[in-house]
């Protein structure tokens, strides 16, 4: 039953999700539970089933996806929409409410931040309206119920919570001023006529889903969120996505840490800061920190010279500085200057898997897979769970149809989700 072909392209019509993005155990297992579930025998038998029942392909592909969401996830873009707010009411003279799309919204983490920061920054509720879609009806009735255990808090300070959340037991329920922006409904992104009715968004969040597509569906998912970003508005994505997003020719805002694009092709020229606009919030910024530096015996490449720089901080900010200064790079598709930002973090703060992995990103972009093999392993060498090399070094062992290899990275993966997931919320 494992490893059929039918469930894999099943999902990938469906919600574009590609086997090679998850590994196939994910997949085989969500399978498993809903024969179970069925009570029917063999996936020929479930298939059937399957095949008949709305309700049951909806099961499965709750059974499958990644809900995995937290609110002011990237604190960095949420300071950016607030700046960019206001030069836009200011633009369009205040003469409609801001447009914000938030697709997949998840369990509605995403829609209320951008919500709560808007509100906190001084926006009234008539200057601006946020929409919520996602594939998942099930995320999409938690996210209306509004109502959040610990897991959905990460990182400090918390002073949002303390504003916008009244406290019952161990639930947080959020105030109905901030439930009042965000309205929420199920969508699928892949669906052509997706919002065909509405007017382009001044803002549109797009996160953490494009990374499960393979290449074409996620061409053709670029079209639609292009069709529904305003020709001056901006786009979020991940930050493992950027680079995809510049072979469309959308360019980076340059803003670091925001993973920020706008539909116009001339970047606005700004240089890459962690200094966030003054905002009554403070944003937690736990994904800010520098990692941890473990000194193992291993020889880092000669370090090719880089671009002087001259940032007046201590240490620590200096390396996230650094850090994210290379994101900012890598995310604009400046290959050879975040590189060199690369060696330039290697040779100041000594080998750590971040940095090994944006290198190992690079060449694998660039199409040097020996060397981004070489990099990856690095990566993993330093911190054998880190998530992103895990997930991008697997799908390289794929692609080169090394599928036990990927398989293997695939379910370590897996594993460590819930360690990973339980040591961000210490
Ligand atoms: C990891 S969450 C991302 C949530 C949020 N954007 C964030 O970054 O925190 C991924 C979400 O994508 C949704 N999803 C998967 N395929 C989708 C599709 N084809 N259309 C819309 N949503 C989809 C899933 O239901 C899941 O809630």
């Amino acid at each position: 039953m494992s490893s059929d072909q039918r469930f894999f392209d099943f999902l990938k019509e469906r919600i574009g999700l590609d086997v090679s993005s998850v590994g196939p155990a994910i997949i085989e297992r969500a399978v498993r539970q809903r024969t179970a579930a069925q009570q029917v025998e063999t996936s020929d038998e479930y298939w059937h089933h399957l095949q008949g029942s709305r309700e049951e392909q909806q099961a499965l592909i709750e059974a499958v996806i990644v809900p995995e969401t937290w609110f002011f996830r990237y604190p960095e873009s949420f300071a950016t929409l607030v700046r960019l707010a206001t030069k836009r009411l200011a633009e369009i003279k205040g003469m409609r409410a801001l447009r914000i799309l938030s697709l997949p919204c998840s369990t509605g983490e995403e829609p209320y931040s951008i919500a709560m920061a808007l509100l906190d920054t001084g926006l009234a509720p008539h200057q601006f309206k946020v929409e919520g879609l996602d594939v998942s009806p099930l995320s999409v009735e938690r996210a209306k119920h509004a109502c959040y255990t610990r897991n959905s808090f990460r990182g400090q300070p918390m002073d949002f919570r303390e504003r916008h959340f009244t406290v019952e037991g161990e639930r947080y329920h959020l105030s109905e001023r901030v439930r009042e922006q965000v309205r929420l409904q199920v969508g699928n992104l892949l669906d052509p006529t997706l919002l065909a009715d509405e007017a382009p968004y001044d803002f549109v969040f797009c996160r953490n889903l494009l990374i499960y597509f393979d290449q074409p569906t996620q061409q053709q998912v670029f079209q639609v969120l292009k069709r529904l970003t305003h020709e001056d508005g901006v786009l979020f994505i991940g930050p493992a996505e950027g680079s995809l997003l510049g072979r469309l020719g959308m360019r980076s805002i340059g803003i670091a840490q925001s993973f920020a694009f706008s539909r116009h092709s001339a970047p606005t020229p700004e240089p890459p800061t962690f200094i966030a606009p003054p905002l009554p919030v403070s944003l937690p910024v736990r994904n800010t920190a520098p990692p941890t530096v473990r000194s193992r015996p291993f020889a880092t490449q000669a370090p090719a010279p880089a671009a002087p720089r001259s940032f007046d901080k201590t240490p620590s900010t200096d390396a996230a500085v650094l850090l994210a200064n290379i994101a900012t790079l890598a995310n604009e598709g400046k290959s050879l200057e975040a590189r060199a930002a690369c060696e330039d973090y290697l040779r100041g703060h000594g080998p750590v898997a971040q940095v090994f992995y944006w290198l190992g990103l690079l060449s694998d972009v660039a199409g040097s897979v020996l060397e981004a093999q070489g990099y990856y392993r690095k990566a993993l060498y330093l911190e054998p769970q880190h998530p992103e090399t895990l997930m991008h070094l697997a799908a390289l062992l794929a692609s080169q149809g090394d599928a036990a290899g990927a398989r293997r990275l695939q379910e370590r993966a897996a594993r460590n989700e819930r360690t990973a997931d339980s040591e961000r919320k210490r």
